[in-house]
């Protein structure tokens, strides 16, 4: 029976007779036998496998054995005498079915810096770091979808190509074909391009279905070279209908949570890896964030303390600033020392669709920032009023005519709406320490960089 080591592992049924296909990390030779280490990326772990000299290929093919090679081993799982592992499998067969060779596989034994890793990510995965990131990363998909489902929310598939442009920051890529350059054709009739966000469209829904979610990939021109900045990234907003800003934190913090949660429950020897060698103590702070309730502060709040601080800013702390990352890190770090929540910015440092307050000066909007990171979530309270609306994407300099359809859902049944947006990779760079985003998406993009 071919089985995951994974499962092998955790079961443990000694005994049995069992095939499995993964690839060598090791090989190890003694005497009349051979230690082969395999992995199948179905678990942390290797499953060690007993090769004996009396296999038919063992002096041709097992004794040449390197790092990198695929093979598919039959044999009876038994206990293993040896310290390191319980169980190992006494191969009756050691079937090579693709050879890597020795001189020029790229992941030797030693430790590999990520920086080098980078440039090699057709092969990363293999190794235990990114191995471990990549089945957390998952995990942590999956867990959104069962949020939202247990929540009853519907998600909705929001478009990648865009006519209009959510933040309004001008950080939207073009899309176009190559005829256009020749002729200024435009495909779709008007300029169009890759979604920075999926929310005006989510919104669409949220008036029509009560509480949708869309999970997709959004792209970001701009030019940072951040540890915390891709040029595509994937984001997770929910919009809700009749909801309000205290409701739309109070979500934001329990599909946190939850997804923390699930992750120390389910990918424990990953977590344990993470803990041990990319952030010391990283699973006491994961637990500590799930049984403590966030801190709230208003922005003007925030500005006070941050005036006030002993600390040197780089960035002159004064009401009306688009905070730095400087700002938020003392805030959560040093102030909080735990995920806060950041309520009504200034209007004018935020995008066109958030609700103004009573004071005429912020927006109901809340931003959610964590220690090691800074901002994690991005949300708001939407303007459902028609006029207030109409204003603010005037002012903002917005074609309105080509927003009629985002006015329109003000004029027919407009309700209060929240939501917010959650950067997937940067939850997947706090849940496991890792300290540059470009570790935790398989295939990183950022300016100057997009190798494959
Ligand atoms: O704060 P942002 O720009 O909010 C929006 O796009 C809203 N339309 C969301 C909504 O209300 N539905 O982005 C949301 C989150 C940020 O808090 C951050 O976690 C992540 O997206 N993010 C990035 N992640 C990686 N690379 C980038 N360049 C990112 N820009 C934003
Ligand atoms: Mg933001």
């Amino acid at each position: 029976m071919i089985k995951k080591i994974g499962n092998i592992l955790q079961t443990q049924e000694v005994g049995v007779e069992l095939t499995i296909q993964g690839w060598v990390r090791t090989r190890r030779d003694t005497g009349s036998f051979s230690f082969i280490e395999i992995n199948d990326g179905s678990s942390l772990a290797n499953l060690q496998v007993l090769a004996e000299n009396s296999l038919a290929n063992y002096e041709v093919e097992v004794k040449k054995l390197s790092a990198g090679c695929a093979v598919v081993a039959t044999g009876i799982l038994a206990e293993s005498p040896a310290k390191g592992q319980a169980v190992e499998l006494q191969a009756s067969s050691v079937e090579v079915v693709g050879w890597a060779d020795a001189e020029d596989y790229p992941l030797q034994k030693k430790r590999h810096s990520f920086e080098f890793l980078r440039d090699i990510s057709h092969l990363r995965p293999r190794t235990n770091a990114l191995g471990a990131v990549a089945r957390v990363r998952s995990r942590l998909s999956f867990g959104v979808h069962q949020f939202f489902h247990q929540n009853g929310f519907y998600q909705v598939h929001t478009p990648v190509i865009t006519t209009s442009d959510c933040e309004g920051a001008g950080e939207m890529f073009t899309v176009s074909t190559e005829g256009a350059k020749k002729d200024n054709d435009l495909f779709f009739g008007k300029p169009a391009g890759l979604t920075v966000s999926g929310q005006l469209q989510a919104e669409v829904y949220a008036l029509s279905l009560g509480d949708v979610y869309t999970f997709g990939p959004t792209f970001r021109a701009e030019n940072s070279h951040t540890s915390r900045h891709l040029s595509e990234f994937w984001m997770i907003e929910p919009e809700m209908a009749f909801c309000d800003l205290k409701k739309n934190m109070r979500v934001a913090e329990d599909m946190l949570k939850f997804l923390l949660n699930d992750v120390l429950q389910n990918c424990q020897e990953d977590m344990t890896l993470f803990h041990k060698f990319i952030e010391k103590g990283l699973l006491d702070k994961l637990k500590m964030v799930v049984d403590n309730e966030f801190g709230h502060i208003s922005y003007s709040e925030a500005i006070d303390v941050l005036g006030k601080a002993k600390k040197k800013f780089e960035f002159p702390v004064s009401w009306g600033i688009d905070m730095q990352a400087e700002h938020e890190k003392y805030l959560t770090e040093e102030v909080y020392k735990k995920p806060l929540i950041v309520t009504d910015y200034p209007a004018a440092i935020k995008p066109f669709y958030m609700r103004v307050n009573d004071d005429g000066k912020t927006v109901g909007a809340m931003d959610i920032l964590v220690p090691g990171i800074g901002e994690i979530v991005g949300g708001s309270q939407r303007e459902e009023r028609y006029d207030i609306l109409y204003e603010r994407m005037v002012a903002a300099g917005i074609d309105v005519e080509e927003y009629r359809w985002y006015l329109d859902l003000r004029r027919y049944g407009s309700v209060p709406h929240s939501g917010f947006g959650l950067g997937f990779e940067r939850l997947v760079q706090y849940v496991t320490g890792m300290s540059n985003i470009r570790e935790v998406i398989p295939f990183p993009r950022t300016p100057g960089f997009a190798p494959c």
